[in-house]
């Protein structure tokens, strides 16, 4: 199903890939904040860099004059990134003020985003974040003193339990996060943050995605495969038969997933789709090593629920 963009989204990615002026794609050398979110061996990963004006005596009134992101995502990702380095540009935000910017922020600026692509907003938000928290070391600001109700992203929360494995999430960043954007299903844990969104393992296992908002709202029903009125409507309008999504996954995999595969020594082939599942096999250097054949798995499922269904899953065989 391909997704439904607004303008806004759409013209904000053609202008960032070709790199028109007052675009904000690339890195800024020797940064007064450098923030990561994301890794790429799960698809996606934003890197986020600012630079400012600086106050002569009050750090704090620091100006961001420059904001510049690198990003390995699709459509959305892109052009949240470039709605968060205008903003912060264009309303002379100081770092403790751009630490108000929500991901609802990002999301309102390009005129909303499909359901499945809110954690590319909160991608943003969270590097942002890290940004600030990098500025603030480098200028001896205390962010706990000035803005108490902060929790920026630390060491616990890349260290902590992981929960899910196919996306690298840990227990204290979904506790988090599950709080702080009031996630109360599953479904809505996977949209605004990817967890849960590959084997689905980590769905119900013990200490999993239900049991963490089981802990944080209390026992609820199970809204685990729960669609929205609007999503079920889209899937149920954009419906391909058996016969045409066997055809688009096929083409997609012979136009841009082999290519890109075959260039880094590795093959694939579709073997069988049944029920919102994608059977491949792979084969080359990625078959050798787990690691690298669960990255190289992500990443094709990623291209073909960007291109093709966001319910389709790739099992390989
Ligand atoms: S472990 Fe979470 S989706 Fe696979």
């Amino acid at each position: 199903m391909p997704w439904k963009y607004s303008d806004k989204v759409l013209k904000l990615f053609m202008a960032a890939v070709k790199g028109e002026a007052g675009t904000h794609m690339g890195e800024l050398e020797d940064a007064d904040g450098f923030g990561e979110h994301g890794s790429i061996v799960c698809g996606d990963t934003l890197r986020f860099t600012f630079r400012v004006e600086r106050h002569p005596t009050d750090p704090t009134r620091d100006i961001i004059t420059q904001a510049r992101y690198l990003t390995f995502g699709c459509t959305s990702a892109i052009a949240a990134s470039e709605a968060l380095c205008t903003l912060l540009e264009e309303q002379h935000k100081t770092p403790l003020e751009a630490l108000q910017v929500t991901n609802q922020d990002l999301i309102d600026f390009l005129d909303g985003l499909p359901e499945q692509k809110i954690h590319c907003s909160v991608m943003g938000a969270e590097a942002l974040q890290k940004a600030v928290a990098d500025w603030a070391v480098k200028r001896g600001v205390d962010l706990t003193k000035w803005l108490p109700d902060t929790t920026p992203a630390d060491k616990d929360e890349d260290e902590g339990r992981v929960v899910c494995n196919c996306f690298s999430v840990t227990e204290p960043y979904l506790r988090r996060k599950i709080k702080e954007l009031g996630l109360h299903s599953i479904a809505e844990i996977t949209n605004a943050l990817k967890a849960g969104g590959g084997c689905t393992v980590c769905h119900h296992a013990p200490g999993g995605l239900q049991d963490l908002l089981d802990e944080t709202w209390g026992v609820m029903p199970n809204k685990d495969f729960e669609e929205t009125p609007a999503s079920a409507a889209a899937h149920a309008e954009a419906e391909l038969s058996p016969f045409r999504l066997g055809q688009q996954i096929e083409a997609l995999i012979t136009e841009l997933i082999r290519p890109q595969l075959r260039g880094e020594g590795n093959n694939i082939e579709l073997v069988d789709i049944k029920e919102h599942k994608v059977y491949c096999r792979m084969t080359g250097s990625c078959s050798q090593r787990e690691e690298t054949a669960r990255a190289v798995k992500l990443r094709v499922e990623h291209q073909i629920k960007e291109h093709v269904d966001d319910r389709l899953q790739v099992i390989v065989v």
